[in-house]
């Protein structure tokens, strides 16, 4: 259904002289030296990638770095010049007239940043443009503007005039415009640009949500890095009408390829970007089989590895809860026998999960009695977060993500382990932070 596009070895000059203005590129000319030089503009130079099948591709780059020629090409409304654009094993240059008027009509639409509504068309004729223009019959081509107007959340609004509608849902209708044809790939370009931050958050979200009902290709032009962390499977960065790199978000955040790609991640609000799992640390843990004891080993523990807390789970890594030094004192107050740990939870911990972001957990963080844990899937329990860890991670310029922590393999005690009261068997998981040492619970006993 969803398409893949190769972009293999793809230039492209405006100017009547192509090959000298690429000469010149090749012996280390600037695109401005080669314009003023030549009257030669580069577009795109040496275009190579996939687009995969189902993916939100974003292309990113400065003004006139290239970006809306690339995707231009892609469904030919700018002819390479030179190299294949190759969809689905289509090299779509090769194309008839006829048949790329199909796959315009069929499997390309376009999205742009401002496009003009008929003002007196009515909302489901706009949206029906498209169709109309393909020569699409009248009720087929209503019924489809009327879908496509309820996937954008437009339900009802057809018979409205485009002045009766605020920006953000004219560019909606826009976008249903595009979505009338069921097409298989996406074009965007800048398609949300132009709308103010709340709208175009929203537009973002509704785009993801309609990724999910649907997978389309999707190549979507932005200058916005926020904006394409936050949609983009994979992001090219361009430059000058080179692509300087291609990666996931993840990728150009760790390893930017060069100071233009830094300049860019720069500006990035990496507390937006950045989940809770970025940047939980490893904890203390204890593995707890028994629920009537185990306190006076757990604070024996806590003490000889200098932690503050332990985070208490059962065999499947499951938090059961967290204990300190001091709840388990408390609990123990008075107590005589062999004690269970949920005696000694603390009371008000809210873990986090995993997808958070960052920017989410200041108000949990700032009440927090504790580190809080970061649950994954199945709520397996995969870390924590302290208020420092926070604070350090939202002081830097471009917060390193944390690299991934070495899983240690649980140290189990001895059942016998004498804690002084036989109260065991507990198992130690010592979860090294990098600050501290980890301890050789087991040679204790
Ligand atoms: N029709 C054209 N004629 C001449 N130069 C062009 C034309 N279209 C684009 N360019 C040039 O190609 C470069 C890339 O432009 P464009 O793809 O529009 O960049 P972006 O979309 O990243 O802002 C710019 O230097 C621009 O001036
Ligand atoms: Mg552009």
């Amino acid at each position: 259904m969803a398409k893949q596009i190769r972009i293999e070895n793809v230039f492209k000059v405006f100017g009547d002289q192509p090959k000298q203005a690429l000469d010149l590129v090749r012996q280390g000319l600037s695109k401005q030296q080669i314009l003023e030089r030549t009257g030669q503009s580069i577009g795109v130079f040496d275009a190579n990638f996939t687009i995969e099948a189902g993916e939100i591709f974003v292309v990113m780059g400065l003004s006139g770095s290239g970006k809306s020629t690339l995707v231009r090409m892609l469904n030919r409304l700018i002819e390479p010049t030179s190299g294949r654009i190759v969809v689905d094993g289509q090299d779509i240059n090769e194309l008839s007239d006829k048949d790329l008027r199909a796959l315009r009509r069929k499997d390309i639409s376009m999205v742009f940043q401002s496009f003009a509504l008929m003002p007196h068309m009515t909302v489901q004729d706009n949206t029906a443009f498209g169709l109309e223009m393909a020569g699409v019959a009248p009720a087929a081509r209503q019924q489809a503007a009327q879908e496509a107007l309820e996937q954008v959340g437009l339900a009802g609004w057809g018979p409205s005039y485009p002045d009766e509608l605020s920006g953000g849902m004219q560019q909606r209708v826009g976008l249903a415009r595009a979505l009338a044809s069921d097409p298989s790939i996406l074009l965007m370009d800048e398609a949300f640009s132009a709308l103010d931050p709340i709208i175009r958050t929203e537009m973002q979200s509704e785009l993801l949500r309609l990724q999910e009902t649907k997978r389309r290709t999707i190549v979507f032009i932005s200058h916005d890095l926020d904006e394409a962390m936050r949609i983009g499977d994979r992001i090219a960065i361009m430059k000058d009408g080179q692509v300087i790199q291609v990666g996931t978000p993840d990728d150009i955040l760790r390893s930017p390829a060069n100071d233009y790609v830094r300049s860019f991640i720069k500006g990035v609000d990496a507390a937006a970007v950045f989940k809770a799992s970025d940047i939980a640390r490893q904890a203390l843990t204890i593995i707890s089989e028994h629920n009537d004891r185990g306190c006076r080993a757990a604070l024996r523990l806590i003490e000889d590895s200098d932690r503050d807390h332990a985070y208490v789970l059962n065999a499947r890594q499951h938090l059961q809860g967290v204990v300190s030094a001091q709840s388990l004192r408390d609990a123990l107050q008075g107590h005589k026998g062999a004690l269970g740990l949920k005696h000694a939870f603390i009371e008000g911990v809210l873990p986090l999960d995993a997808a958070t972001p960052v920017a989410d957990l200041y108000g949990p963080m700032a009440t927090a009695p504790c580190p809080l844990p970061v649950l994954g899937e199945s709520r397996k329990f995969l870390g924590v977060i302290s208020r420092t860890t926070m604070l350090r991670f939202l002081d830097r310029d471009t917060p390193p993500v944390p690299p991934p922590q070495p899983v240690q393999p649980p140290v189990t005690l001895n059942p016998l382990f004498s804690t002084g009261d036989a109260d065991s068997p507990t198992m130690l998981q010592e979860h090294s932070d990098s600050a501290a040492t980890p301890t050789q619970q087991g040679e204790k006993a």
